[in-house]
């Protein structure tokens, strides 16, 4: 997978070095390309923002440098990359957004500053590219390199070959499947005891039906602890008896009163 990242940070992603992603970078299943966005300017200030019309704190983003960037990065009649605006006011970025991004190509995140990029920028660009504009969640950053960082570290982890066992992403907290909407549960190493605090005994007993029910148990209580507009979500016709009781015994009652439907 080919991936552009336009930033007046470029040393920002040093990171991407690191770990899974730098390994996948070595070894060619990412191809990760870091562009200094002043590098599209031609001003002796390198400027990349002006005052916004309309009046108002803050600065934002020129259309000309980001124009030309992507014009170079991405040329016209080329292959099409899909384009990555984070931004507070996206879609929010989440592991089915991840897995999506994942079987992509190539994506091309044009990382913003200030109050934004002039929005012109998406605008054009969406005349040539499929353009997203990405929300990591309710908060503001400063700039939209780390949400970058944490974008990449999300797909990449999903890329084939870059995790040692491609099955741990089958048990994450989002992931796909039988545990879609639940958070993952507590997890344990060795040893089996620790400060006074043993195992729970059932992870050492062997009996895979039994810890697989365990775990359930525990990510649908830490669901319902943590984040209970999630359990909204769960397939009522995939709840089992065990799934009700223990959601009713997390106080929520009106899955368990489905029981008796
Ligand atoms: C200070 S923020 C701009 C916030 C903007 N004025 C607003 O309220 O929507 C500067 C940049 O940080 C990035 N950013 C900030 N918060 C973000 C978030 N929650 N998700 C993704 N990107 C974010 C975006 O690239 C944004 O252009």
């Amino acid at each position: 997978m080919r991936l552009d990242i336009i930033s007046i940070f470029p040393e920002y992603f040093a990171p991407l070095d690191v770990s899974l992603i730098g390994k996948a970078r070595r070894t060619g299943t990412l191809d990760v390309r870091v562009h200094d966005l002043r590098s599209w300017t031609h001003d002796r200030h390198r400027t990349v923002d002006d005052t916004p019309y309309g009046g108002g704190p803050g600065m934002v983003m020129k259309p000309e440098p980001w124009g030309e960037a992507l014009d170079e990065v991405a040329p016209a009649g080329g292959a099409v990359p899909r384009m990555i605006v984070p931004t507070p006011s996206g879609r929010p970025f989440t592991q089915a957004m991840a897995a999506e991004l994942a079987a992509e190509d190539w994506l091309l995140f044009a990382c913003g500053r200030y109050e934004g990029i002039d929005s012109r920028v998406v605008a054009e660009a969406s005349t040539r590219m499929p353009v997203s504009e990405v929300s990591l969640g309710d908060f503001v950053l400063a700039g939209g390199e780390v949400a970058v960082l944490v974008m990449v570290e999300a797909i990449g982890r999903l890329l084939p070959g870059v995790l040692g066992n491609a099955e741990s992403v089958a048990d994450d907290s989002f992931a796909p499947g039988a545990m879609e909407s639940l958070l993952e549960g507590p997890v344990y190493t060795k040893p089996p005891e620790w400060r006074g605090r043993a195992v729970p005994e059932i992870l050492l007993s062997g009996n895979h039906g039994a810890i697989a029910r365990w775990r359930r148990d525990e990510a649908l209580r830490r669901t319902a602890a943590h984040r209970p507009e999630l359990l909204g979500r769960l397939d009522p016709g995939k709840l089992d008896k065990h799934d009700r009781k223990v959601l009713a015994d997390a106080g929520f009652p009106e899955h368990g009163e489905d029981m008796a439907n």
